[in-house]
């Protein structure tokens, strides 16, 4: 698993599933970081957000490099990604935004598209897993689709776990999970259109 692979299947496939792109200890210390206090997650983008727990489930915390080290690098790594995808396949990405996300044991967040009109600014998506273990009957899987609603494939979310895919084109679920279940996702956003 490498950038380089990453950037041939987002170019031939639209997505990527990278398995331990960080490794535990990595995963630990961003834990770390994060304070015990998060927001319940609102639907859409930061700009124009609606709360609705029937929805999603989830609480989320926007990251941010003060938060520590861990998170700087996390974040640095994206921003190195971030390069190369604009080298490599002019994705013309400006700026990475993520944020880390709980669900309680019962949370779910039902089937949508994170660029549902490809007028937002959300290029690529990002989720990282960060859950130790993740034995069948915990659930909370990530179901993707395409387009035409045809199953893709499901992950688990277990930590280290990275998956990438294009905003726009992949209808996606989380199942409700029967267990804690804590990621980061992020999205590589375009240009501000103003
Ligand atoms: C999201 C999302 C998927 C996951 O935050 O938009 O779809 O597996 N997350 O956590
Ligand atoms: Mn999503």
């Amino acid at each position: 698993m490498s950038i380089d692979q990453l950037i041939d299947s987002l170019a031939s496939q639209g997505w990527y599933v990278w398995d331990d792109f960080l490794n535990l200890s990595e995963i630990h210390t961003i834990k770390d970081c994060i304070p015990d206090k998060l927001q319940d997650a609102r639907i859409g983008h930061r700009d124009s957000l609606q709360g609705n727990k029937s929805i999603r489930g989830d609480q989320t915390i926007w990251l941010e490099p003060e938060m520590g080290d861990a998170v700087a690098r996390y974040m640095d790594k994206m921003e190195h990604i971030r390069q190369a995808l604009n080298r490599q396949l002019y994705l013309g990405l400006r700026d990475f935004e993520t944020h880390f996300c709980r669900y309680p044991n019962g949370g779910f967040y039902k089937k949508h598209v994170d660029n549902p009109r490809g007028v937002g600014r959300r290029k690529i998506t990002t989720v990282l897993y960060m859950n130790e273990r993740w034995p069948p009957q915990d659930g909370g899987e990530l179901v993707v689709y395409d387009h035409e609603d045809n199953h893709l494939f499901k992950l688990e979310p277990v930590a280290g776990r990275m998956i990438f895919f294009m905003s726009e084109n992949f209808p996606h679920e989380v199942l409700p999970t029967e267990n804690k279940r804590e990621s980061i996702a992020g999205w590589f956003l375009t240009e501000k259109i103003l």
